[in-house]
């Protein structure tokens, strides 16, 4: 490969250096949500009552969500468990759903 075509292929990520911060909040939302809530850009949740992913940046101010889930979230439900995340895996959390956004 030459030099050129190797920083063609590398561009993508230095275009979305928030790449890995979505792939880390992927994989937080398949460990502690992903049993509940549909996490994909398609699907339904597991869990109906629980809203899919991919609709939640539209409800929900990026802020108040990095709040709520910072503070232990509790959104008036039983269903839902109360989480008390650390920082960068709100920060992970958030990238990727707001990445689902996106591909709507
Ligand atoms: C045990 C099942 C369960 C798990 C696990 C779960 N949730 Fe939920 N979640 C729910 C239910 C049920 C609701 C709907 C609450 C309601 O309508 O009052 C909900 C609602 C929400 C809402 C509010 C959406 C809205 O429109 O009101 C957000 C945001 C949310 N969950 C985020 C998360 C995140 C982030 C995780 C993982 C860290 C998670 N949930 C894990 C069951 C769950």
């Amino acid at each position: 490969m030459s030099l050129l075509s190797a920083i063609i292929a590398m561009a993508p990520q230095i275009a979305c250096a928030q790449a890995s911060d979505i792939d880390a909040g992927k994989v937080v939302a398949q460990s502690l949500c992903a049993k509940c809530h549909a996490i994909e850009a398609i699907g339904e949740s597991p869990f109906l009552p629980a809203p899919p992913f991919r609709l939640i940046p539209d409800r929900y101010d990026p802020e108040d969500l990095a709040e709520a889930l910072a503070e232990g979230m509790v959104v008036g439900h039983d269903a839902m468990p109360e989480f008390e995340l650390p920082p960068e895996k709100i920060t992970n959390l958030l990238a990727y759903i707001g990445s689902l956004k996106q591909k709507k």
